[in-house]
């Protein structure tokens, strides 16, 4: 537990930290605040360093401390790790340094697992995800009695990143990375990476509609709501809440990417 944390009082009123390696998280973000409207939220996109899903994990681990370092200096009550490839590489650490609930995510394998009718089942992800130990251990304990297609989608998150939904790179991208998946059958893909469902419709199009797209945006929110209402810490309700959004990117768009995937003008600093 750092100093600063055993020093800062967690109250119910205090925000809840969000962050990911970019602007992914946001996703999350809209799945917390239409969950919890009451709660004030802060994110971080940490832009500068994104991708994640190429560092290693020591390099992941160090950028999640700063991150956690500032929002708890910024007197969050909980932080949630709104990034596949930072849970797997470093939500231990991260448990084992603060003494603040921290709620972390990974890829949909179990659900999908679930609603799978063919037994095939896709997971798109970053390569880091899918070369993690826990990745393993989440094929180990839900991926037995399906088969398991994965697909790393390097590139991706970074026209995300510069606000390219649309463009002609990333749904070639998207084609590039979707028809192994289609070529062996899968019936239910799992967006792995916070960043994808800002593309859902766009993979949904070239999937085509007989495949089920599942992501973990709304669980987590669940997951946030279920632990603060446990440990007492959740906001009471109020007329005004506040979301506030913190950046590192160096982009001249950084405050209009992060706006369009927020679906409203917002108040945005550089960190
Ligand atoms: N959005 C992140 C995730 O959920 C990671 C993207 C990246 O930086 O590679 O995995």
């Amino acid at each position: 537990m750092t100093l600063m944390n055993s020093l800062m009082a967690q109250s119910a009123q205090c925000p809840v930290g969000v962050f990911d390696s970019g602007v992914g998280g946001i996703s999350v973000l809209r799945h917390i605040h239409a969950l919890l409207p009451d709660e004030n939220l802060l994110y971080m996109a940490d832009s500068q360093y994104a991708p994640y899903g190429n560092k290693t994990r020591a390099e992941i681990e160090a950028r999640c401390f700063v991150i956690a370092d500032f929002l708890i200096a910024q007197g969050v009550k909980a932080i949630v790790v709104a990034c596949n490839t930072a849970t797997a590489a470093a939500i231990d650490a991260m448990r084992a340094r603060y003494a603040l609930p921290i709620i972390g995510m990974e890829p949909a394998v179990k659900p999908a697992a679930a609603a799978t009718k063919n037994g095939v089942i896709g997971v798109l992800a970053t390569s880091g995800t899918l070369k993690s130990a826990q990745f393993a251990a989440l094929l180990e304990s839900y991926g037995r009695n399906v088969k398991v297609v994965t697909q790393a989608c390097v590139g991706l998150v970074e026209c995300i990143e510069r606000g390219e939904l649309e463009s002609e790179c990333t749904l070639a991208l998207i084609r590039q990375y979707c028809q192994p998946l289609l070529d062996e059958g899968v019936d239910t893909i799992v967006l792995g990476c916070t960043h994808y469902p800002f593309v859902k419709a766009n993979i949904q199009a070239i999937v085509g509609c007989h495949v089920g797209l599942i992501d973990t945006g709304d669980s987590v929110a669940k997951q946030l709501q279920k632990r603060l209402l446990t440990l007492g810490l959740l906001a009471d309700k109020q007329a005004h809440t506040t979301v506030k959004f913190w950046t590192n990117s160096q982009a001249d768009n950084a405050k209009q990417v992060i706006e369009t995937l927020w679906g409203e003008p917002a108040e945005v600093k550089v960190f």
